[in-house]
Formats: structure tokens, sequence, C-alpha cells
């Protein structure tokens, strides 16, 4: 399970932690990143090269099927693939909207790169919002069936007789499915592991708490520095943290490692759930 200047993939590699991550991720070889804007895709790709990274850039839709398989084949008609990084996801604009690229949009892409797994490794962004999501009997069964082609509907029926927690009114339903579709994302996940596992690969997510990327700024209506105290270390996570400790993980060896969800979150979590001793 070398990296020997294979292929390192990130789709969402154009912004934020997954750009932090594609540049990280240049130092096992060559990389491909994914995401829908083609001027940010472009300025991504700049700041890539500029750091002496060989890399490349497809403009595509995770919640696209068609799309997925392109930009997959596309990264495999460059070589054998070693990592896959999935940080694409959006937290507002809707249910729809989330669903399908949080939730879809995950399955389309481990769909798309399990045919090229070979003592691979793939690593989809959760968030420590999963752990404040509990999915209900009812759900885990539609979750048990996540290539249905009503997927997200079906999910999104059961969500629409879910309360927002007081504390998140402020960010209503799309608060909700955020979070139901980071819990479904360390599900899906660790559904994966002994596909993965038949393919001498391995498969996990990663969990960030508050890290200073565009989604957060333009999510905190101004309470950054809210967010920042909420976390045990009083402060936001800068992004070129989270990608050190992906990389760290996908550094040859760490290969017991596979269907977990590894928090990464400054103390978010525990300050959240765990009543802190004085
Ligand atoms: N920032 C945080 O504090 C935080 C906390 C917990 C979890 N996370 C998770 O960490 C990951 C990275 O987040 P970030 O904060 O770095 O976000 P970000 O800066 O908003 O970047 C998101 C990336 O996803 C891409 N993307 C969105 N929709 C896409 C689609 N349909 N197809 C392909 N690419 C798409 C975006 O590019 P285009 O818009 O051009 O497509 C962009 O490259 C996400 O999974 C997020 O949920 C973030």
């Amino acid at each position: 399970m070398g990296n020997e200047r294979k292929i390192q993939v990130v789709a969402g590699g154009t912004s934020g932690m997954g750009l932090a991550t594609a540049k990280a991720l240049g130092k096992f070889g060559p990389v491909v990143i994914g995401g829908r804007n083609v001027k940010r895709m472009e300025d991504a790709l700049e700041v890539l090269k500029s750091a002496g990274i060989e890399a490349y850039g497809k403009s595509c839709d995770i919640s696209d099927m068609e799309s997925m398989k392109s930009f997959a084949e596309y990264a495999a008609s460059l070589g054998t693939i070693g990592n896959a990084v999935n940080a694409a996801a959006v937290d507002a604009g809707g249910m729809d909207l989330i669903l399908n690229i949080n939730i879809k949009g995950t399955v389309n892409f481990v769909e798309a790169f399990l045919p090229y797994m070979n003592g691979s490794k793939l690593v989809n962004y959760s968030s420590i919002t999963g752990y404040f999501y509990a999915p209900g009997r009812e759900e885990l069964e539609i979750w048990n069936d996540p290539t249905a082609p009503d997927l997200c509907q079906k999910i999104k029926a059961v969500l629409e007789t879910k309360e927002v927690h007081p504390g998140m009114a402020h960010l209503g339903m799309d608060y909700i499915a955020y979070s139901a579709s980071k819990r479904f994302t360390m599900y899906f996940t660790q559904a994966n592991a002994k596909r993965f596992g038949q393919k001498n690969s391995q498969i996990f997510s990663v969990a960030p708490g508050a890290f200073d990327t565009p989604m957060l700024r333009e999510q905190s209506d101004g309470a950054v520095d809210q967010i920042a105290k909420g976390t045990a270390l009083g402060r936001l996570g800068d992004p070129d943290e989270m990608s050190d400790f992906i990389v760290h993980l996908l550094e040859d060896g760490h290969n017991y490692l596979t269907s977990c969800d590894l928090i990464l979150d400054g103390g978010k979590s525990a300050m959240a759930m765990v009543k802190q001793l004085d």
C-alpha cells in the first residue's frame, strides 16, 4: 500500500480544507482536483503549481454520477490512483442541495472510485456535526440502500418530521440536513469497510470541528470569535492543520486503519457534549 508517486485525488480540492489537502498530498505524487466553479479551479491550480506540484483539474459535480465517473476515469488515465479524498460539500442552500451534494455525492464518489482501488486509500470529510445527529431505525433502513435512486427524497421525508434544536434555530432545516448528511457520511464510510478490505484498500472519514475556510466564514454570520471560543483551544483550526493530519494518516504504514471516523476539532465536540471540569 505504498504511495510511490501514485495519483492523488481531491474532489472539492479548489477551496478551504480540500485545497490544503491537495497541496499536502502533492508530496506523494501528481494531484487531480475537482469542483464546479471554473474560476475557483483555475486559481487553485495556480496555487498548487506555484508550490511545485504537478497538478491537474477537471470540472465535476459530485452530485452527478456520470460526472463523477468521468472524473474518476480522468484521474485513472493519469496513472494508478493512490489516495482519493472527498472534501466536496455544502452547508447551505436548502435541503435538496445539501442532501444531493453531501449524501448522494459521497455515494457517487465512493462508487466511482471503488473500481480503481487497489492497495489504495479513500477519505471522506465528515464533520463533528454528524455526532449531534442520531438517526432512527427507519432512517438506517434507508441508509442501508445507498444506491436507491430516490435515496435523497426518502431521507428528506424523514428529516422534515424533525425539529431543529433551539440553539440552531437560526440555521433552520439546512442545519438538520447538513448534520444528517455528515452522520450518513460516517455510516456510509463504515458500510464500505468490507468492500475496500477485499481490494486490499482502506476507507475512513475525518471529522473537522471549526476550521477557518470560506464555508465557515460564510455561515458564521460574523460570529467567528464566538465559534472559536467554543473550542477547548480557543481558536479555529487552520486548514493546513487538517491537511497535515490527513497526510500523516495516509503516509506509508497505518495499514490497519480503516472504517473509522477520526476527529480533529481542537476540543469542540468535548466542549459541546461533555460538562467540562473546573
Ligand atoms: N470549515 C469547517 O469548519 C468544517 C467543519 C466541519 C466539516 N467541514 C467539512 O470539510 C469539508 C471541506 O469544507 P471547507 O470548509 O473546506 O469548504 P469550502 O471551502 O466551502 O470548500 C468546499 C469545496 O467543495 C466543492 N464543492 C461543493 N459542491 C460541489 C459539487 N457539487 N461538486 C464538486 N465539488 C463541490 C467546492 O467547489 P465548487 O463550489 O466550485 O464546486 C469547494 O472546492 C466539507 O466536507 C465540509 O462539510 C468543514
